[in-house]
């Protein structure tokens, strides 16, 4: 395999070359540089002692935890034995040590914090390590189901779980069937379809979670570049899990582009999509820290800071005005952002813009007043 070294974050990483990035004999894109900066920034936040990084590929993400983070013990794993010997070389690369075999699948690093590198199928790492880890990270392959119950009794109750979805054509409505299969759950096509795929994906969690007694609270939950991403600590106990739960319901779209939602257990009329979760997608202190940690973090992509700024001045509200796909349905002139804001503003409502889109607002403004604001432009 013919390598080539990169810098991302305090790493040196060794990658494969390779012209296409699915080609390659390890898994190493580096458009995942934003979601692997706010992990980082989330870390550093959360401050958690022992951390997995499940599916880890080149080991990227697990050696800037250990770099940059204050985690003290990170455990990398990978099924692909590529993948398990250039996470070896890529520890040794950045720590100046050797390891030590531990079995025959495992290497333990004894440097300044202990790194632990493991060859195996994720389900079986962490079922044996039960209730192990403080924040647990799987980032794999299109759907993350198949690691979610495993993930949910090696995390530790009261953690983290950090979880990447880029099957966003199932979650998004294009593979309706698949997202049955995969998410029990109706998905919606069309312009509402990213905020919908992330609550679709929450509420899976949500589910998987409360049979283990743990409820979920969503510290971040946000879509970009095609995937999912969402950090939730795992809350123990069954009312808090009966309280997560009841915050799962349905969302419905008439065929002018009106929506509504309801937090109920079964759908009560035609036509829903879900059950997803209607609850919160951020915790705004978690999110005000992140950003902090964001600023003094001289190597962060130029890219991270403005995008954690706009999900902070985001309203917490589900679903969004999506401008462009309104004006097309009822025939009008899409105008200024900023002036339909103020407009609604002008009339008491909140008004934001939306990491979602950046065409679209996010407002407590019922729908006919928003479409009132955008056909009064005209
Ligand atoms: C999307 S890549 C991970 C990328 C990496 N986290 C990063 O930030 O660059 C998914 C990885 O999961 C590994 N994988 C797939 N199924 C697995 C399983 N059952 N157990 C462990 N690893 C698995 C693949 O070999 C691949 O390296």
């Amino acid at each position: 395999m013919e390598l080539k070294e990169i810098q991302e974050g305090l790493a040196r990483i060794l990658v494969p070359k390779a012209e296409r990035i699915y080609d390659s004999p390890v898994f190493y894109n580096p458009k995942m540089s934003l979601n692997r900066d706010i992990s980082v920034f989330a870390l550093k936040v959360l401050k958690p002692r022992t951390v997995l990084d499940a599916l880890s590929a080149t080991g990227i993400r697990g050696i800037r935890y250990a770099l940059e983070t204050p985690a003290e013990e990170i455990w990398l794993n990978d099924i692909n034995p590529h993948a398990f010997r250039l996470i070896l070389k890529n520890i040794e690369l950045n720590f100046g040590i050797e390891g030590k075999y531990i079995g025959e699948k495992r290497v333990r690093f004894d440097g300044e914090k202990p790194m632990i590198a493991n060859l195996d199928d994720a389900n079986r790492l962490m079922a044996e390590k039960f209730r192990y880890f403080d924040f647990l990270d799987l980032d794999p392959f299109g759907s993350p189901v198949e690691f979610l119950d495993t993930s949910l009794r090696s995390v530790r109750r009261n953690g983290v779980l950090a979880v990447t979805a880029t099957d966003t054509g199932v979650l998004c409505g294009a593979y309706r069937q698949a997202c049955l299969r995969k998410y029990l759950s109706i998905p919606i096509r069309g312009e509402l379809c990213h905020e919908a795929g992330l609550r679709i994906l929450v509420a899976t969690i949500a589910r998987y979670a409360a049979k283990y007694d743990l409820g979920i609270e969503v510290l971040l939950a946000y879509y970009r570049d095609h995937y999912f991403r969402v950090f939730l600590r795992m809350e123990s106990g069954a009312r808090v899990a009966d309280r997560s739960l009841k915050r799962l319901g349905y969302l419905w779209q008439d065929k002018d582009g009106k929506f509504e939602y309801s937090e109920e257990f079964l759908p009560g009329k035609l036509g829903a999509h879900g059950p997803m979760w209607l609850g919160p997608l951020k915790d705004d202190e978690f999110v005000e820290k992140m950003l902090q940690e964001a600023k003094d973090h001289p190597l962060a992509s130029r890219k991270t800071l403005p995008f954690l700024e706009l999900i902070l001045e985001e309203l917490d509200l589900p679903f969004y005005y999506e401008t462009h796909a309104i004006a097309r349905r009822h025939g009008i002139q899409v105008g200024k952002l900023s002036a339909l804001m103020e407009r609604l503003r002008e009339e008491g409502f909140k008004a934001t813009r939306t990491h979602f889109s950046p065409t679209a607002i996010k407002t407590d403004a019922p729908f006919d007043v928003v479409l009132e604001a955008m056909k009064r432009r005209n």
